[in-house]
């Protein structure tokens, strides 16, 4: 599902050259859940943004589903990260004008412009607000009457809302209560069952319950993998 070879991605601040990840081999099978730790600073974001077509590495290859990153045009790259990924984020990253609702449809707005009707859409993100398990009620909530967790469920609709086979999530438990980012966890994994690949980076140990395996990144290499006794 997810092929990375040799990838390197160097920074350059201030004339000096910074190596945010070197020589990164790795694989992600599909319906994987696969967790990336590491201190900060140690390319985990770096990481998770190129598998995310959001950055291009200097040098190496990403395959999504088989497709060759590299290849491809700004349009064709626009159109991988629209149809198969879903990125989650640690502030959640809603529009702050718009109600839960309304953050969800904006993919779909995105995609679906002349395809779907506005009811279609609607009914669309309805069906993406209860997989992430939201109450029907905070529908028309604004982001600021909402709490953390509300909040976070509201991105991981957004995410869901192109069906995208991926979920690449930065630190999606890292502004809430150990409880709350809990039960966040809990929902990924249960979208994972349901037949999403998930790739999470976060501090929180006890993603080991839920992940096949952990990626330890320590300055910006790969410092060892643990699998998880769990089958796909
Ligand atoms: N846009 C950027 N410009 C310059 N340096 C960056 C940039 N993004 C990341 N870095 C550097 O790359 C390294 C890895 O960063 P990052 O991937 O954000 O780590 P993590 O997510 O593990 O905290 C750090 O040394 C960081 O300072
Ligand atoms: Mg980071």
């Amino acid at each position: 599902m997810i092929e990375l070879k040799y990838i390197t991605k160097s920074y350059n601040m201030g004339g000096e050259v910074i190596y945010a990840l070197k020589n990164i081999n790795l694989k992600i099978k599909e319906r994987e859940f696969v967790a990336i730790m590491g201190p900060s600073g140690s390319g985990k974001s770096t990481l998770l943004n190129i598998i995310g077509c959001l950055d291009r590495p200097d040098h190496g290859e990403i395959y999504i589903d088989g497709i060759k990153i590299k290849d491809l045009n700004d349009d064709e790259l626009t159109g991988i990260r629209r149809d198969k990924i879903g990125f989650v984020f640690q502030q959640f990253n809603l529009i702050p004008l718009l109600n839960a609702l309304e953050n969800v449809e904006i993919p779909l707005i995105f995609k679906y412009r002349n395809t779907l009707s506005e009811r279609e859409r609607r009914n669309r993100a309805i069906e993406c607000l209860r997989m992430a398990e939201l109450n029907e009620k905070f529908a028309n909530h604004y982001p600021n009457q909402l709490s953390g967790g509300q909040q976070q469920r509201v991105s991981i609709a957004r995410a869901l809302a192109n069906n995208p086979p991926i979920l690449l999530c930065d630190e999606p438990t890292g502004s809430l209560d150990s409880k709350t980012g809990k039960r966040i966890l809990e929902l990924l994994k249960k979208l994972n069952n349901n037949g999403k690949t998930v790739v999470i980076v976060t501090h929180d140990p006890s993603v080991a319950e839920y992940a096949h395996r952990v990626i330890h990144l320590r300055d910006g290499v790969i410092s060892s993998i643990s699998s998880i006794d769990k089958k796909v």
